[in-house]
């Protein structure tokens, strides 16, 4: 009987543009026989005319596949090949070296048992091949080999490779990567990728492929407690509802009791539906479809746990932060986490430290930038069901999306739960809203104005505030420059300063409206994400966006505080307008435009918007539940 096969290795490979990974796994597909005939045609056409390697097949270009990236010279998507020997199967992640595509390396790292670091023999280590390692090793990479290419270049020089070793162990010995091996290749020729290379009698290790083959990944025991993220709901008739999801650990089998996470709800698993067929049980890895007996409410996102072992359920997190936007991020700012197969919102509300790619520091920071890796706080605005990454790459992996462009942010992994959340308990009002704003022979509302510095916002806020405070109403008016001199005084212009002054008023706006008050909130409130946070605190009607609208060049010739002028002079910095945008808002509820109209008549326009509704009718008091 032939040995059992090794499992299957999934690896990602690692470094800089022009280290020569697509020449890597072209080389090793090539020499293991992968690549098809046609496509090796094709690869000969082009080589002729994308090609940096002269009259030679550019190997390169058999990974290279995408038409756009041929003509750049940079890979610039992740692609997953397979590939085998009579040894080992092989799935490897080919993360783009490009400094901007530092997310695809996190998504490539994401699967990886092990990580092949590629760097140029010429350059040595480069702070993208620190950041790479790094990456790779947030995102659950526990093994790394080194592999110095390009060594015929530099005359397979001993004391080059040795000293690129050096450099580099030290970095892997402090993240604690193991089974670090380095060894000297030339992917162009092949030597020591796939066949020994008679040019370095200093080297006797094993080729780059035969490391590869033999090397130990551990299994991560599938006996933990049985966990299925419910990605879709199926219910193609009446009579069954089915959760569709794949096993992220332990096991699985008919007439098991299991709990749903968050909602604590229990059941038992009815069957086990696999493709067409059904089957008795079901372990880590599998794409099944469950039903359950009795039937109890599931919805996409919910975990199915072992009923005897459930989930962690929190709502704030440490957590670590790949930034991968080109906006860096802003403590408070909301974006959408998307955790397994779940989506909340959430905000930074605390960066603990950047770190030094190139040495580990920890780094006292206030914003992210593009590629930085951090520490983070975060809290959600709803408790979920996750693990620690360490525990649980399906649970406990996330990605920030950007709320206003649906671009993904960062890629994160959560460290562990802050225990504050468990601690701190909504408590029940028995005078709710509805209460108070009845008394006041109201309808409580937020009356959101935005626009640039003299648009005109206070003065429209003033005079409809006035207007309603005559007419018996209860009002209040939150003015930026006012609550700028107390509540808000610590802050600036900065975006990050503006995003926690949106947040702040927004929060307070909403205790208000709570209070039973109609509150006037005139903010310039310049970015789009944060106008948007402020709406999701209200219910459907309570919020009123207005848009006070006139050109930059209307403002800045009004300038009733001489601000455009000294911003112009570039007295000020991060004046809205002149060097800090102004995001319109795409669908008001009112475009008030004080260019072609006066204030008396803009409050006008305004009054005739607001609900004068009064809530329903309702029991004075809330029941105590
Ligand atoms: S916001 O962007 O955070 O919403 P806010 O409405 O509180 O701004 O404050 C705006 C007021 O601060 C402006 O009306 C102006 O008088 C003053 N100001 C001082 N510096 C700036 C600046 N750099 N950008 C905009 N407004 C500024």
């Amino acid at each position: 009987m032939p040995p059992p096969m090794p499992p299957i290795l999934r690896f990602v490979l690692c470094g800089s543009v022009d280290d020569g990974k697509s020449t890597v796994i072209g080389r090793l597909l090539y020499d293991c026989r992968q690549v098809y005939s046609d496509e090796l045609g094709r690869v000969e056409r082009d080589s002729a005319r994308y090609g940096t390697q002269g009259t030679e097949t550019d190997l390169a270009l058999l990974v290279d596949g995408l038409r756009d990236e041929r003509e750049q010279g940079i890979t610039i998507d992740v692609a997953y090949r397979s590939f085998e020997t009579p040894r080992r199967r092989f799935i490897v992640a080919d993360a783009p070296g490009h400094e901007q595509y530092t997310r695809n390396m996190a998504t490539g790292a994401s699967t990886a048992d092990l990580a092949v670091v590629l760097v140029d023999a010429r350059k040595g280590v480069l702070p993208q091949t620190a950041r790479h390692t790094r990456i790779a090793a947030m995102f659950g990479v526990r093994r790394a080999v080194l592999a110095v290419n390009k060594m015929d270049l530099v005359e397979w020089d001993h004391e080059i490779f040795e000293s690129i070793r050096a450099s580099w162990r030290a970095i892997a010995d402090e993240i604690g990567l193991a089974g670090v091996e380095a060894i000297p290749v030339s992917a162009l020729t092949g030597a020591n990728l796939t066949r020994n290379g008679a040019s370095a009698p200093w080297y006797a290790g094993p080729t780059l492929l035969a490391h590869l083959e033999t090397v130990d990944v551990e299994e991560s025991p599938a006996s933990r407690p049985f966990r299925m993220p419910v990605q879709y709901v199926n219910r193609p008739h009446a009579d069954f509802r089915g959760y569709c999801g794949r096993v992220a650990a332990g096991a699985v089998a008919v007439g098991d009791a299991v709990g749903i996470s968050p909602a604590g709800t229990e059941s038992r698993v009815a069957s086990i539906v696999v493709g067409d067929g059904t089957r008795d049980q079901a372990t880590r890895g599998d794409y099944v479809t469950l039903t359950l007996a009795p039937d109890v409410d599931v919805t996409r996102g919910d975990v199915v746990v072992d009923a005897d072992e459930p989930v962690e359920v929190a709502d704030q997190f440490q957590a670590r932060l790949v930034w991968m936007h080109d906006e860096p991020l802003a403590v408070g700012r909301p974006y959408v986490m998307k955790l397994h197969s779940r989506e909340v919102g959430t905000a930074v509300t605390r960066i603990r430290h950047r770190l030094d790619v190139s040495n580990g520091n920890e780094l006292a920071a206030s914003v992210l930038k593009l590629n930085d890796l951090g520490t983070v706080n975060l809290a959600t605005n709803r408790p979920v069901p996750f693990a620690p990454f360490d525990e649980s790459r399906a649970l406990g992996g996330f990605i920030l999306i950007d709320r206003a462009t649906n671009a993904t942010a960062a890629a994160g992994t959560i460290l562990f739960p802050l225990m504050r959340a468990a601690n701190v308990k909504w408590q029940h009002l028995y005078v709710s809203k509805e209460v108070r704003s009845r008394l006041k022979l109201q309808r409580a509302q937020c009356v959101w104005l935005t626009g640039m510095s003299a648009s005109g916002k206070s003065t429209i806020a003033n005079l409809l505030d006035r207007r309603l405070t005559i007419e018996g109403r209860h009002t209040y008016l939150l003015d930026g420059d006012n609550v700028r001199h107390g509540l808000c005084r610590d802050l600036g212009f900065t975006e990050a300063d503006r995003v926690e002054n949106i947040r702040r008023v927004a929060e307070v706006a909403r205790l208000m409206v709570d209070a039973g008050l109609i509150v006037i909130v005139a903010f310039i409130s310049p970015f789009r994400s944060e106008r948007d946070y402020a709406r999701s605190l209200f219910s459907p009607g309570d919020f009123v966006e207005v848009f006070v609208d006139a050109s930059l060049e209307a403002c800045a010739a009004r300038d009733p505080k001489g601000l455009y002028a000294k911003a112009l002079r570039g007295e000020i910095r991060n004046f809205t307008g002149v060097d800090s945008p102004y995001e319109r808002p795409e669908r008001p509820d009112l475009r008030l435009d004080t260019e072609s109209f006066s204030p008396e008549e803009c409050v006008e326009l305004l009054t005739d918007q607001l609900d004068r509704e009064l809530p329903a009718p309702h029991s004075p008091l809330t029941e105590d539940r």
